[in-house]
């Protein structure tokens, strides 16, 4: 048993001098870090603060050069080429149905073709994105975790938006508090994971630094906005059924459904301190995005 151990022992730290090795030799300039789902809400202001820091980017989503799509293994070796470092945001979501053989096969791949850490975007609260966390964290290259609760952004460039500018925010949720963080903070901790030393085996877990309520969240952007703005809760099944009217794709009406019949059950009604462990300061409070994202107009209605 001891001899396993120590056997083990040397031989990871072989393979950590191997890979220290191997990077190393790796000229800087091929030393490119892969932004998957990087022209979306987390990926795009990963990218653009890796760009602003010099460090040589590839954005990778079906709609990038070279296109990668997480439903064609085909695109996924010209992606990583030269990829030492990759952000993961999986889309749609770590909870659908094969989100997880996706993601081992991708990391799979990723450690073969020389990369050497990965930054997984998870989602809190949710038993399947966890499972997908453990093949990131058994890849055998470090790895950080940035586990994240819903976002601000939802209700300015996501899902949520047409409602806000409706004028309701018509959900099936309960008025369940949820500590809603804002999109900036999570790039911010993903960069710092895949730039700085320090965060290899963490799990942040990032969360704004109050719980709302659906209500508390549509008062707060009324308040910031000057328009009236409320939240009215739906039956779970008249939710259901608009998802379907509205066209969207099988996968989406089962996620919305999932989150909010399984995930927002008050599991995660409580603040974490994700952002302050791998920042140093404290989360941005939704009071403060909301001004910021009034006074950009986009909760502006069209004239
Ligand atoms: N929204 C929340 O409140 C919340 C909370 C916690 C965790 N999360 C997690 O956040 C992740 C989504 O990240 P996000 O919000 O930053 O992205 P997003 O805004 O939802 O955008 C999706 C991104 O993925 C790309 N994409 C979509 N389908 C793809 C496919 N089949 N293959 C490759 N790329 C694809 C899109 O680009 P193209 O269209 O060009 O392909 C885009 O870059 C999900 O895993 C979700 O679980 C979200």
């Amino acid at each position: 048993m001891v001899d396993t151990v120590s056997i083990d022992t040397v031989s990871s730290k072989q393979q950590e001098r191997a890979m220290e090795t191997e990077m190393n030799s790796i000229d800087s300039s091929e030393r490119i870090t892969l932004v998957l789902g990087g022209t979306g809400k987390t990926g795009r202001r990963v990218a653009e603060r890796l760009k602003t820091r010099g460090i040589p980017t590839r954005i990778a989503s079906r709609s990038g050069t070279p296109a990668f799509d997480w439903n064609d293994q085909g695109t996924w070796e010209a992606a990583l080429d030269g990829v030492t470092a990759a952000y993961i945001a999986y889309a749609p979501d770590l909870a659908i149905p094969g989100a997880k053989e996706a993601i081992h096969g991708f990391v799979e791949k990723a450690v073969k073709q020389g990369v050497q850490r990965l930054v997984l975007l998870s989602g809190r609260g949710e038993e399947e994105a966890q499972l997908c966390e453990r093949v990131v964290q058994d890849a055998g290259v470090e790895w950080t975790v940035v586990r994240a609760s819903w976002f601000n952004q939802n209700f300015s460039e996501g899902e949520f938006l047409g409602m806000v500018l409706e004028g309701a925010i018509t959900l099936p949720a309960a008025d369940i508090p949820e500590p809603i963080v804002d999109v900036d903070d999570i790039a911010d901790v993903a960069v710092a994971a895949l730039t700085e030393e320090g965060h290899n085996g963490e799990i942040y877990e990032v969360t704004g630094p109050r719980m709302l309520t659906f209500t508390e969240v549509a008062r707060e952007i009324s308040h910031a906005s000057g328009r009236d703005v409320r939240y009215v809760q739906i039956p779970n099944e008249a939710f259901a059924s608009a998802i379907v009217e509205s066209g969207a794709p099988e996968e989406i009406a089962w996620l919305l459904n999932y989150l909010f019949d399984t995930v927002l059950d008050g599991r995660n009604a409580h603040v974490c301190d994700g952002v302050r462990r791998a920042l140093g300061r404290e989360p941005t409070d939704f009071a403060e995005y909301a001004h910021r994202i009034a006074a950009s107009g986009v909760w502006k209605l069209a004239a």
